[in-house]
């Protein structure tokens, strides 16, 4: 063979392969791939070290006890609980809609999967049963309240525990105390029967306060999700961007993974929102390396950070409803005074901010944003931040996302801290 054919004989065989590669590529659009608030598939992590998974079939398949899915806000306990069961093994009930007992039965009818035909059922008392489901069904769709008496419940319970049907009440922690414990009692004699019951709550004692440990009398069992190690929260990029043909450079992972604050929604967010600065929406059919500046990162970091957090920051910075108005505070900048919660959340951005603070350091960074004579003393600063931890207990729905005790100051909440770090610290401050 001439070296000329022998050249045109290896590109033919280039081409093929790349038209072959090509046509094996799986095109995935981004919004499938990163997904910040839904259900992840491609870039799901199964915190293999943590054996999460494993606990929470194990519990299930144990059976005979109530479980509870815990952990902090947005940390995957939805995720995992869907990931494990499925939707189809599974009614679920969303404790955020739900007001009254009425609702909650209302609801929990609605997600069942009723047989089309009553010929699938067996029993004479079974087939009663669904008659009773299909048309209280019926009716809870078309909007008609309906109470629901404890042999109402039962039916209910029972068809899900024929059918090998678990029970699902996601964040069982904004459903009022009263049917959260309504709820408990009538779980009891069904999950003795077997019936699969997985209730999903931030870990605020929600369910110490029902004394639901009490009430099931060791038929209680508790999974814990802890908030994410950075190594854990690269592998959604590591995940992600391959599949959608990126390559992004090391350093920019490194720097998504230390600003999610243990957070895989945060982690999705800026994920996608970098595909998004680079227009893309699909898996690129030609590989491409991305190294994005720094300006780039913080641009996307200042971005979701107006997303999130700022309800929360917004009521502690409006602090208690007060009669008097408060003292303007200067700033040395010249800036806009602030009243003693703005300064103080201020100051307390500015110390990155910093998951445990001493007041020590809020003291310093008040003196650093206010004119001298405008600083505020330890106990005007302590008792504000006292309303705050109050604000955080008793008006903002979840684990409290701040503390105040012995002269310390405790930040939970990753949204809130990454609002104030990226919204909220003084300008050039990074
Ligand atoms: N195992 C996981 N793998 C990848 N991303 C996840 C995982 N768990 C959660 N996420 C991300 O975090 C978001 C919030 O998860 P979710 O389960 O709804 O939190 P929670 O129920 O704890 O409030 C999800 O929409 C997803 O973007
Ligand atoms: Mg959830």
């Amino acid at each position: 063979m001439s070296a000329h054919r022998r050249k045109l004989g290896n590109y033919t065989h280039f081409w093929r392969l790349c038209r072959l590669s090509r046509w094996m590529i799986e095109y995935l659009k981004t919004k499938n791939v990163f997904v910040a608030g839904g259900m992840p598939s491609v870039t799901y992590v199964d915190r293999v070290a943590l054996d999460l998974e494993k606990k929470l079939r194990t519990e299930i398949r144990d059976g005979y006890k109530v479980i509870c899915v815990t952990g902090p806000t947005k940390s995957g306990k939805t995720v995992l609980t869907r990931h494990v069961l499925g939707r189809d093994s599974s009614a679920l009930v969303n404790g955020g809609q739900v007001a009254s007992s009425e609702e909650f039965w209302s609801l929990l009818l609605q997600d069942l999967r009723l047989p089309e035909s009553e010929t699938e059922t067996g029993s004479e008392q079974a087939s009663i049963g669904i008659r009773y489901l299909v048309s209280a069904q019926a009716k809870a769709s078309e909007g008609v309240t309906q109470t629901f008496n404890n042999n109402n419940k039962k039916t209910m319970l029972e068809f899900m525990r024929d059918n090998d049907l678990a029970l699902v009440v996601d964040d069982f922690h904004y459903m009022p105390t009263n049917v959260q414990r309504e709820v408990i009692r009538s779980l009891k004699s069904e999950i003795f029967e077997g019936l699969v019951a997985i209730l999903i709550a931030v870990p605020h004692r929600a369910f110490d306060a029902i004394g639901v440990e009490r009430e099931m009398e060791g038929r209680f069992a508790h999974v814990e999700i802890p908030a994410w190690f950075v190594s854990e929260l690269k592998e959604i990029p590591q995940k992600g961007f391959p599949n959608l043909g990126m390559q992004v450079s090391s350093s920019a992972v490194e720097e998504f993974a230390e600003e999610s604050n243990g957070s895989p929604l945060l982690m999705q967010r800026f994920c996608s929102r970098l595909c998004h600065h680079y227009n893309i929406e699909e898996t690129l059919s030609d590989p491409k390396e991305f190294n994005p500046s720094s300006n780039a990162v913080e641009e996307i970091f200042r971005d979701v950070a107006s997303q999130f957090g700022f309800p929360t920051f917004e009521k502690l910075a409006k602090g208690p409803q007060s009669r008097s108005k408060r003292i303007d505070r200067r700033q040395i900048s010249n800036e806009k005074a602030l009243d003693i919660y703005q300064a103080v959340l201020r100051a307390i951005a500015n110390t990155g901010p910093k998951e445990k603070i001493h007041y020590n350091d809020i003291r310093d960074e008040l003196r650093k944003i206010l004119v001298d004579s405008d600083v505020p003393q330890k106990h005007e600063v302590s008792s504000a931040l006292g309303h705050m931890s109050g604000i955080a207990k008793d008006e903002i729905q979840g684990e409290p996302v701040l503390e105040w005790s012995d002269d310390f100051l405790y930040l939970t909440d990753p949204f809130l801290m990454f609002y104030m770090r990226w919204s909220q610290r003084s300008s050039g401050l990074g």
